[in-house]
């Protein structure tokens, strides 16, 4: 029998994510494995702690990788923070928001929902007020919502949850490394991400950072397995902390010098993470972020110039991911598998009410370049040519090229 080998095709990922890796990473995650306690692996995570503690601008100590999609750090932080009955406030201004919802209900948690309309963002009054009226253990927010492509301002919420002693958790998961994100001083307790959008990498690896008032809660609760205990553990007096798999408390006594063994630490995605950061801190956090202003901004002139109309509130669009009416009398969906199977490159449809309404493209990560964002422009004049709305030919390349040639990327 001939089981052939998959071979991917060539696809230019221009989605809202997951992105082309950066080769540098997929090299680095094609490294032999080593042993779980090999000094050169425990080498290897202290490094990473070390390195993603500037990702996430944090001095915090517990800054590392939990193995899993980013929503399994998400579960992590609210299963590992959330005790059933605590009270958690969270803001919905799109698909993630309700994500958040869901996982914090499923932990017990009486959650509180707020809401804006899709395409715009909340302001600081409308949180302070709904934190003084339901006075939540825990405000939980997304940074950047990929469906809405909205970017959610964090600073003076921030201070909002300091001034109320609520404890302050984001997902930053499609915003960081393309947008300004800063743990510490915006008073984040709780900040959980993935690689697979702005960090040039796969999914797979979900690194987190906890303050310290986060780990305290945490260290009240920890309850180390049987098997893996000795004479000198001793549990804390809170309530032990309903997943296994995602016990923080557990994960950390892995990450620490204790080395408690918990999982089999998932070796490749590792080495993956750690070069992720490698290459954005080499690059410079602000240098990624103009990198990403500058590619979002060529791709959203283009596509006004070619007579396309913007969604959302574009004050307070995330960088990285532009969504974009599909035009009356086109078959957003039939011009995306043209894209795609013609053209290999992919755009991205959304969710909930804005599916067969907006598309939304991506320049994130490795492919927040001028060569990605001039070909998906091109590409997509052709294919509305072709599909019959009438547009300015070659108006979009030629905007992007400009906004380009008054940067300083290249
Ligand atoms: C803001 C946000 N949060 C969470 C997720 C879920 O991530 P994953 O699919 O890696 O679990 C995504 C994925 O697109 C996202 O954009």
């Amino acid at each position: 029998m001939n089981y052939p080998a998959f071979l991917p095709p060539a696809r230019l990922l221009m989605g809202p994510g997951p992105i082309d890796a950066d080769p540098r990473v997929l090299k680095a995650m094609s490294n032999q494995l080593i042993g779980q306690f090999d000094p050169k692996m425990t080498e290897c995570m202290d490094e990473t702690m070390a390195l993603y503690r500037q990702v996430f601008d944090t001095q915090n100590r517990w800054t590392f990788l939990i193995d899993s999609t980013s929503r399994g750090a998400i579960e992590a932080a609210m299963v590992s923070l959330l005790e059933p009955g605590d009270k958690v406030l969270v803001p919905v201004f799109g698909r993630f928001g309700h994500l958040l919802c869901e996982i914090a209900d499923r932990c017990g948690a009486l959650v509180s929902a707020i809401n804006t309309e899709w395409g715009s963002v909340f302001s600081p009054d409308v949180i302070q007020r709904e934190i003084k009226s339901t006075r939540p253990k825990m405000l939980a927010i997304v940074q950047g919502d990929t469906s809405t492509t909205m970017l959610q301002p964090l600073k003076e919420i921030g201070e909002i949850c300091r001034e109320e002693g609520v404890l302050f958790y984001c997902d930053a998961t499609a915003s960081i490394a393309g947008n300004e994100l800063k743990t510490d001083a915006w008073h984040l307790d709780a900040v959980t991400v993935g690689l697979q959008k702005c960090l040039c990498g796969p999914s797979g690896s979900a690194p987190i950072t906890l303050s310290e008032r986060a780990v305290t809660i945490i260290e009240e609760r920890r309850h180390v397995e049987a098997g893996i205990r000795d004479e000198n553990i001793v549990d804390g007096p809170g309530s032990r902390i309903a997943s296994n798999y995602f016990d923080l408390a557990m994960i950390m006594d892995y990450w620490s010098e204790m080395r408690l063994n918990h999982h089999t630490e998932a070796t490749s995605m590792l080495y993956g993470s750690h070069e992720c950061a490698r290459i954005l801190l080499e690059e410079g956090l602000t240098e990624s972020i103009q990198r990403h202003r500058v590619n979002g901004h060529a791709l959203a002139g283009g596509l006004t110039s070619m007579g396309l109309k913007l969604y959302g509130d574009q004050n307070n669009r995330m960088h990285n991911v532009v969504g974009v009416y599909i035009p009356e009398g086109i078959d957003g969906e039939r011009l995306r598998h043209i894209m795609l199977l013609e053209f290999g490159i992919e755009i991205g449809t959304s969710f909930g009410p804005l599916k067969g309404v907006i598309w939304r493209i991506g320049t994130m990560g490795y492919n927040a370049r001028p060569d990605a964002v001039l070909k998906t422009l091109a590409c997509l004049e052709q294919c509305l040519l072709s599909e019959g709305f009438k547009l300015p030919p070659g108006a979009a390349v030629a905007e992007a090229r400009r906004t380009y040639a008054a940067s300083t990327i290249s």
